[in-house]
């Protein structure tokens, strides 16, 4: 197994791959207006698709998920065949930047806690030409909260890959992009315990028992506890906002 294949293990069993939870998913359409009955919709950075599942309950419309990584894809699959929304929900196993469908067809594009891969603006910029002109898209990505956090957070984002934005250089990105801010909303804290952290840390620890001989899967373990470690101390200062935009 390659560390790769190890970090995926840690992953894919759990409830969601990332911070977010159905209240939030509810409460961030509830911004929209109301959408077609067929409304063409994309996810993208599905992963084991718990977004997906909360949108085919919101909407009635078409929903394509897309991720890179198809064992997610399959657990999409399993639940849409044990669900009967085989005419309503296709998977799809593509890169976000190089997104294989045509211009101009989707009315609402949604990716939570996957914009990051890309880049705030680099994913609203390559997304952007897939929606319809007066379409929507909606993103969480990680933002400051507050200024002047302390040093010992900004060097752990650093190792990371990258320093969050403020909501406000957030939203000039979005207008960069082109596309029109119609609200923001974040992610109240229980989106990063119930259905993220918490399954993580005992996930981590079984894998601890099986792996914990591996110093580099230890050491895989160890930045993820890390992580979490950081939320508890830091979460005052940072979290995720969702971004509600109108293409025009
Ligand atoms: C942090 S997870 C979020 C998953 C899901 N939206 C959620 O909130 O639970 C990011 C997802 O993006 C996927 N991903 C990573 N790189 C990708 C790429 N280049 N193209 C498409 N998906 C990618 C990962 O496999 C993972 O499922």
């Amino acid at each position: 197994m390659t560390l790769d294949q190890f970090f995926y293990q840690v992953f894919e069993s759990l409830p969601r791959q990332g911070p977010g939870c159905e209240g939030a998913t509810r409460k961030v359409f509830s911004y929209l207006p109301p959408l077609s009955k067929d409304a063409k919709i994309l996810d993208v950075g599905c992963g084991s698709g718990t977004q997906t599942r909360d949108l085919a309950a919101l909407t009635s419309g078409t929903i394509t998920a897309v991720d890179n990584h198809q064992p997610f894809l399959d657990s999409v699959n399993a639940w849409v065949v044990k669900t009967g929304l085989e005419g309503r929900i296709q998977t799809h196993c593509a890169s976000m930047d190089a997104l294989p469908f045509k211009p101009g067809q989707f009315d609402l594009i949604w990716s939570e806690g996957a914009i990051f891969i890309m880049g705030f603006e680099e994913g609203l910029r390559a997304w952007k030409p897939l929606m319809k002109k007066g379409g929507y898209m909606v993103v969480s990505d990680a933002a400051w909260f507050e200024p002047n956090p302390p040093e010992e957070l900004v060097q752990w984002w650093e190792k990371e890959g990258g320093i969050p934005k403020t909501e406000d250089q957030l939203r000039e990105k979005v207008r960069n992009a082109g596309l029109r801010s119609i609200a923001t909303y974040r992610l109240p804290e229980a989106g990063w315990w119930d259905n993220y952290y918490v399954p993580m840390l005992a996930r981590i620890s079984d894998m601890r028992k099986t792996h914990g001989s591996d110093p580099a899967c230890v050491a895989i373990l160890d930045t993820l506890e890390h992580e979490v470690e950081m939320y508890q101390k830091y979460k005052r200062y940072y979290g995720y906002t969702f971004f509600v935009m109108q293409n025009g």
